[in-house]
């Protein structure tokens, strides 16, 4: 994915080997986690992005992007986070593995 198409302050998704994740551009840097938040079954890319919180758009729960923990109910466990390469414009992400934290 391009760097150009994620603007500073927005989300984009792609899907990597069924799993499918969400690229966040914000003044801290480039970040990827699952899509999926950890609560039910809601599209953490249809939610809101706060300079590195996330929010969940079902229920409200929100994640620091730069880590994947919780920061706000009701969400328990943290959302996964990926290796995020950005060279010469274009985002490239290390996916780690469903069984890591
Ligand atoms: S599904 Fe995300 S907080 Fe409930």
């Amino acid at each position: 994915m391009k760097l150009a198409d994620v603007p500073h302050g927005s989300m984009r998704t792609c899907v990597i080997a069924d799993r499918e994740i969400v690229i966040c551009h914000t003044r801290e840097g480039v970040f990827a986690l699952d899509n999926i938040c950890t609560h039910a079954h809601a599209r953490m890319c249809e939610g809101r992005l706060r300079a590195t919180r996330l929010v969940c758009p079902l229920h409200g729960a929100s994640f620091d992007i730069r880590d994947g923990r919780v920061l706000g109910p009701p969400a328990m466990i943290p959302l996964a986070t990926h290796e995020v390469r950005v060279t010469d414009g274009i985002i490239t992400v290390c996916l780690r593995s469903a069984r890591e934290p």
